[in-house]
């Protein structure tokens, strides 16, 4: 982490977890531990509990995402969520292109394209995830796969219109809710591949500014040496942010 470029962020994804009332709960006690954090903390409740959230965390340090949206702004698109909905109840961030979506919803490297762009022009931090499969891995072919997400994730985007706003979230699917981490050098390597495609697909500055989360089975026992890599810029976190207490001790990672 260098945090005198990029200030850190530790995100809770809930999936799909917590009824309205639970969802509440979880952000209420949240806000209270976290009234003076130096870093940016973001969570994302399943989508019927993003307007109630949305007032509980409203003027605190506590910022809300979705999980997914569509690309249009409006239309005949049954069971679909716009990002000006999202933008409406005061969503900061979106998260595009998680795993479960490419596995089990038919997100695809052009699908989450289109969702980018549309969550750009709603003034919504797209968290862009990446991640190789445990089998691609094994067949070496990691940073191939990466490549390919990347730059058909990102492609006919300027390096102005991503500036301050792209956040990149490397997340091995070998390690979603699985218990299994990658190990700090494998995470750390990666993370400096992913910034150096963003300088070749970009420019410098943008690849010394993006900030880059890794995201599978963060807790908070693993939570520091991870932060400690000096390309990682903060965490995506699944299971570990579904309580108020163990996410907020993810948050006080250099403590
Ligand atoms: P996990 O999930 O922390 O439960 O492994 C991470 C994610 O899917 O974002």
């Amino acid at each position: 982490m260098n945090p005198t470029l990029r200030k850190p962020l530790i995100a809770g994804n809930w999936k799909m977890y917590k009824t309205v009332r639970e969802a509440v709960e979880t952000a209420r006690e949240l806000v209270q531990f976290t009234a003076a954090v130096n870093v940016d903390v973001m969570i994302a409740p399943p989508f019927t509990a993003l307007a109630p959230v949305a007032e509980v965390v409203r003027g605190t340090s506590v910022a809300l995402g979705a999980q997914n949206l569509f690309w249009k702004n409006e239309g005949a698109y049954t069971g679909e969520i716009s990002p000006v909905m999202l933008s409406d109840i005061g969503c900061r961030y979106a998260i595009i292109g998680h795993s479960e979506r490419r596995q089990y919803f038919g997100d695809t490297d052009e699908s989450v394209n289109a969702k980018i762009r549309a969550a750009l022009q709603h003034q919504l931090i797209p968290v862009f995830c990446v991640g190789e499969t445990e089998t691609q891995r094994e067949a070496k072919e990691t940073f191939s796969v990466l490549d390919k997400q990347v730059t058909k994730g990102l492609e006919g985007f300027s390096s102005e219109a991503l500036s301050g706003l792209l956040v990149v979230a490397y997340e091995p699917v070998w390690a979603i809710g699985t218990g299994k981490t990658a190990t700090i050098d494998q995470v750390q390597e990666v993370h400096a591949f992913l910034r150096s495609l963003v300088e070749k697909r970009f420019d410098n500055l943008l690849a010394k500014t993006v900030r880059i989360l890794y995201g599978g089975s963060v807790k908070p026992d693993n939570v520091t040496e991870i932060m400690n890599m000096p390309d990682v810029d903060g965490a995506l976190v699944g299971g570990a942010s579904l309580s108020a207490k163990g996410f907020n001790s993810i948050i006080h990672f250099h403590h």
